[in-house]
């Protein structure tokens, strides 16, 4: 297995000096070994990598003929036979969601329900290969409860960058659209002029978010909102991507419509959701900006297959046919026309745990299968502004992988049975020695 590691390992452990993290007592070391790894900044495949893994973080990366030095006493992984790709990471998931109850079925739960089940979801993400995911928009500040929950050891779960609530407006796709007016239900996050909407940025800073998350336009699963038809002013999205910015936080926009996509993008916004309707126009001046596009493509068929009878309403199944089919088209024109694009599901609206599914639809739809694993690791890790953490397996990024059983540049749909998932130099899951 460790066929070029020809090393003694007790000169290895004096000899081992990673450049940014010094070998205090009481480190530890892990060593990952496969066949191939992929490279996806360069997009080659590259032969026998070994990865060296000190207290999480990514200390030297060695392939072909290198001949790493191993630190004594280092845990081995190894995973021959198999190709590593770096942690996935969905930029568009709700681990509070649950596909199962749609519609009304929900209200039979208390609220803290919701964060419960969400253990059992963040679980299922991780071990599907996600080691990150930006959770955009959750009630009670659940997100960053399980992010809490996570990073204690309480619960298994990946990497989570929360949004708390989404903003919007009154009467929106991020507001409470399914109860009558005696029950004054109310999002916490609406605002209905940029004054308002720059305080409710600030109390999501205050309580947790690292990512700011806006609708833009109406939506599929809200009552009474229409997906194609814009929500907030530019003015009032402006300020939130300003004020956003100003704490140094990214922003995300759902937005299906083509004047909201156009708006956001104009205002700032880094990342456009769902993306729907996009125009020539707003293809061409997400380009321009630099803006992220993030499509849901794969969500479709489980609504439309599955939804009646968990209880989706009549109305938001219509909306799905009307929205599911433009989407994709828009995608491939997107994608060809050299957008920039993140890996964005919307989990919940699916089970949590299919996230991987996508890649097949976006490769189906015009992207090549490298391409596609690109917006999943690369281009997401840019999108978060996360880069040094996450995004590839390189030196000094958390040592977060995934292996597959052959080449996912030719199969994207590998990458849906993963044979083994590190996060921070942990094996989560997988069968080690093949
Ligand atoms: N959260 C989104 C909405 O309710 C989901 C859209 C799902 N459908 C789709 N074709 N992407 O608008």
């Amino acid at each position: 297995m460790m066929r070029n590691l020809g090393v003694a390992a007790a000169a290895a452990a004096a000899a081992f000096a990673p450049p940014a993290f010094s070998q205090t007592t009481g480190s530890e070391t892990v060593v990952v070994t496969a066949d191939r790894m992929l490279d996806v900044q360069s997009g080659r495949l590259l032969d026998q990598p070994v990865v060296v893994i000190t207290d999480g973080r990514i200390a030297s990366v060695a392939t072909g003929n290198a001949r790493p030095l191993i630190p004594a006493g280092a845990t081995r992984i190894d995973l021959p036979g198999k190709t590593i790709v770096p942690g996935l990471i969905d930029m568009h998931v709700h681990l509070t969601s649950n596909p199962k109850y749609g519609g009304y079925t929900g209200l039979q739960f208390t609220d803290s329900f919701w964060v419960a089940q969400a253990a059992g979801n963040s679980a299922r993400t991780l071990r599907a290969g996600f080691t990150t995911v930006r959770n955009v928009g959750s009630d009670n500040y659940a997100d960053v409860g399980l992010k809490q929950a996570i990073e204690e050891g309480w619960i298994e779960g990946p990497r989570i960058v929360p949004a708390a609530y989404a903003l919007g407006a009154t009467g929106g796709h991020c507001d409470e659209t399914f109860l009558p007016p005696s029950f004054q239900r109310v999002s916490p996050a609406m605002g209905d002029s940029p004054e308002e909407l720059k305080k409710r940025v600030r109390e999501q800073r205050k309580y947790g978010a690292e990512v700011i998350k806006v609708c833009a336009t109406g939506g599929v699963f809200s009552r009474n909102t229409e997906p194609g038809i814009q929500q907030l002013h530019e003015e009032e999205l402006k300020a939130v991507a300003d004020e956003a910015h100003f704490w140094k936080l990214k922003t995300a926009a759902h937005a299906h419509g083509a004047e909201g996509i156009k708006a956001a993008i104009r205002a700032g916004i880094d990342t456009i959701e769902h993306v729907s309707f996009i125009d020539d126009e707003g293809i061409r001046l997400a380009r321009e900006r630099g803006t992220w596009l993030g499509f849901d493509v794969y969500n479709t068929e489980y609504t439309l297959a599955e939804g009646k009878a968990n209880g989706v309403l009549p109305e938001n199944i219509e909306k799905e046919r009307r929205v599911g089919t433009l989407q994709r088209e828009n995608f491939g024109r997107a994608a060809k026309a050299g957008a920039r694009m993140i890996f964005s599901t919307d989990a919940g609206i699916y089970p949590h745990g299919d996230n991987a599914r996508q890649f097949a639809v976006m490769v189906r739809f015009g992207m090549t299968p490298l391409d596609a694993i690109r917006t999943a690791t690369w281009n997401a890790a840019q999108a978060l502004g996360r880069e040094a953490d996450v995004g590839a397996i390189a030196v000094g990024r958390f040592g977060d992988l995934v292996a597959v059983d052959g080449d996912p540049t030719r199969d994207v749909t590998l990458l849906e049975r993963p044979a083994a998932v590190v996060k921070g130099g942990k094996l989560v899951t997988g069968r080690q020695g093949g």
